[in-house]
C-alpha cells in the first residue's frame, strides 16, 4: 500500500507549461482549469476580466499547481509578446498554448454574410488570424527550448458547417482551420504538434446572450448525445489533444458534436 488515494486523477501534464487565451471566462476557464489540475503551470491570459482570471488562478494554485494572470489583448503583436514573456518569467518556457480567445472586440449582430462588408469580413479573419499566428510566433522559442511544442487551436464546427447568420464568425474560422494546417506541416519538424479542436454550440454567458433558452433546447435535442456541450467537455477533449498520449495527433480538426 502506498497510502495514495487510488481516485485521484493522473497528473497528465506535470511538468508542462500551459498558455491558455481567453481563459478568464467559458471554455478558456473551464480549460485552465482542468489542465492545471492535471499539473500544468499555467498562464491564464485575460482581457478585461481581471477578477474572474485571478479566481482560475487561486482554483489552480489549490489544486496544486502553478499559475499567473497575464493581460493582454490576443490581436495585439506586442500585448502577445510581452505576455508569452511574462509567463516564461513567472512560470518557464511554455511549450503548450490553447488559443481560445477569438480575438473579436465587440459582439457582432447575427446577419447574413451578403448584408455584411468585404472589409467587416476582412476585419474578422484578421483578428482571428492575429490571435492564433501571434502567440505562436512569440511562443515558437520556448518550444524549440523545451523539445516538445503543442498547439490546439478553438475553432468552430461552423467553419464546415456554416450556420445562416453567422457567416462571418465561420469564415474568420475556416481561415483559422487552414493556418492551424498550414502551422502543422512547417512546425512538424521542429516537433510541435497543431491541432484544431471544433465544438457545436456550447452553454456559456456569451452563448446564452445570444441564444434564448427555448433555441438552446431545441439545439439540445438535434443533437445524438441529447444535450448541449458544457465548457467541461471542451476542456476534456483539450486535454486528450495536448496529453501525451495525443503525441502523433498533428494537423488534425476534431468535431466536438455530441454524435452530429
Ligand atoms: N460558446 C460556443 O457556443 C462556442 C462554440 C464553438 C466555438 N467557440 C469558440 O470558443 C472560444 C471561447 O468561447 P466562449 O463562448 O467560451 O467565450 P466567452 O465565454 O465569451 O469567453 C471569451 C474569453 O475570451 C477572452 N477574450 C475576448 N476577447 C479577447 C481578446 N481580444 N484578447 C484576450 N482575451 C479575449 C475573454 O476575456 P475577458 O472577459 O477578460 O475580456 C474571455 O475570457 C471562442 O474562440 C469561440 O469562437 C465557442
Amino acid at each position: 500500500m502506498t497510502g495514495r488515494s487510488t481516485t485521484s486523477p493522473p497528473r497528465l501534464l506535470a511538468g508542462r507549461t500551459v498558455l491558455v487565451t481567453g481563459a478568464s471566462r467559458g471554455i478558456g476557464a473551464a480549460t485552465a482549469r482542468l489542465l492545471g489540475g492535471h499539473g500544468a503551470a499555467v498562464g491564464v491570459n485575460y482581457h478585461s476580466s481581471r477578477a474572474a482570471a485571478d479566481e482560475v488562478v487561486g482554483a489552480i494554485r489549490a489544486a496544486g499547481s502553478p499559475a499567473t494572470a497575464v493581460r493582454a489583448d490576443v490581436a495585439d503583436a506586442d500585448e502577445v509578446q510581452a505576455m508569452v514573456e511574462s509567463v516564461r518569467a513567472e512560470l518557464g518556457p511554455v511549450d503548450t498554448l490553447v488559443l481560445n480567445a477569438a480575438g473579436h472586440k465587440g459582439a457582432f449582430a447575427p446577419r447574413p454574410l451578403i448584408e455584411s462588408t468585404v472589409s467587416e469580413l476582412a476585419a474578422l479573419v484578421d483578428e482571428q488570424l492575429r490571435a492564433l499566428l501571434g502567440p505562436c510566433r512569440a511562443a515558437l522559442p520556448d518550444m524549440i527550448e523545451s523539445e516538445r511544442g503543442c498547439v490546439v487551436v478553438v475553432g468552430s464546427g461552423m467553419s464546415t458547417q456554416p450556420q445562416p447568420g453567422m457567416g462571418l464568425p465561420s469564415v474568420a474560422k475556416a481561415a483559422a482551420d487552414a493556418v492551424a494546417r498550414v502551422l502543422a506541416l512547417e512546425l512538424g519538424p521542429l516537433g510541435v504538434r497543431v491541432n484544431v479542436l471544433a465544438p457545436g454550440f456550447v452553454e456559456t454567458d456569451t452563448s446564452a446572450r445570444f441564444v434564448p433558452p427555448a433555441a438552446r433546447e431545441h439545439l439540445a435535442k438535434s443533437v445524438p448525445l441529447r444535450r448541449n456541450a458544457v465548457p467541461d467537455d471542451v476542456a476534456g477533449a483539450v486535454l486528450l489533444l495536448v496529453s501525451e498520449y495525443a503525441g502523433y495527433l498533428s494537423g488534425g480538426r476534431i468535431r466536438l458534436s455530441g454524435g452530429l
